[in-house]
């Protein structure tokens, strides 16, 4: 049976003032998962939220929670994610010079493990990790900022992705981020992505709206 795709809203493209109400809205509309982005002002140049945020979106909140680290180091802080209740943690593979004690950490603790990488990062630098991994999130714009243009040079990333998963005969998912909207995310499908982060297109108008017609096309 094919892979349900899952749709995961972005609360960085939300009303920080409102969050309680745009998290309503989003399980409303059938999201499957909350992604939260965590930027340290040194991966990439702003400084977002973190574990403290996530702690108490955890105690709110019934759907589970996407973490994607934007941090240089993140193994100093996998851990207070991890006791803040995150249910995936994504690191940058560009960010740190530890991925297998990472991801052994992550493994141990139960935590579904994703790795990402930035546009510039040849995709095949994730394959050595594939056959531990939940999910590869490909960054379809630059990290660091919401509301950017989705990069179609992605879309061959994702089908060699795509390739070698099949390949190995392996359920890692395929996510992708930034940019995506209901023509994007119809081309990173049918590129072979089956999990989708999205912070404008949702949070704008009638979020539980905008979800369901995402998930109609997908
Ligand atoms: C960007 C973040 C994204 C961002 C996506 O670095 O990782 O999750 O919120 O926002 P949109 O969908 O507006 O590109
Ligand atoms: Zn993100």
């Amino acid at each position: 049976m094919k892979n349900q795709v899952l749709i995961a809203p972005s609360v960085l493209g939300a009303d920080f003032l409102d969050l309680g109400n745009e998290i309503r809205a989003i399980t409303d509309g059938g999201a499957d998962y909350i992604h939260f982005d965590v930027m340290d002002g040194r991966f990439v140049p702003e400084i977002s939220f973190g574990e403290l945020l996530l702690r108490q979106m955890k105690q709110a909140a019934e759907l589970p929670v996407d973490v994607h680290l934007m941090v240089e180091e993140p193994e100093k802080h996998i851990d207070s994610f991890i006791r803040a209740g995150a249910d995936r943690i994504t690191v940058h593979l560009e960010s740190t010079d530890q991925v297998p004690e990472i991801l052994e950490r992550l493994k141990n603790a139960g935590t579904d493990p994703g790795i990402s990488i930035n546009p510039e990062t040849p995709v095949e630098a994730v394959f050595p990790y594939l056959d531990r991994l939940g999910s590869v999130l490909i960054m379809t714009v630059h990290p660091g900022f919401g509301g950017q243009h989705f990069i179609e040079a992605s879309l061959d990333r994702i089908r060699a992705l795509r390739k070698e998963i099949g390949r190995r005969g392996l359920a890692v998912r395929i996510a992708v981020d930034g940019g995506i909207n209901m023509d994007t995310a119809v081309s990173a499908k049918e590129a072979g992505a089956d999990f989708f982060v999205c912070g404008t297109f949702v949070f704008r108008n009638d979020r539980a709206a905008n979800i369901r017609a995402l998930r109609a096309v997908l």
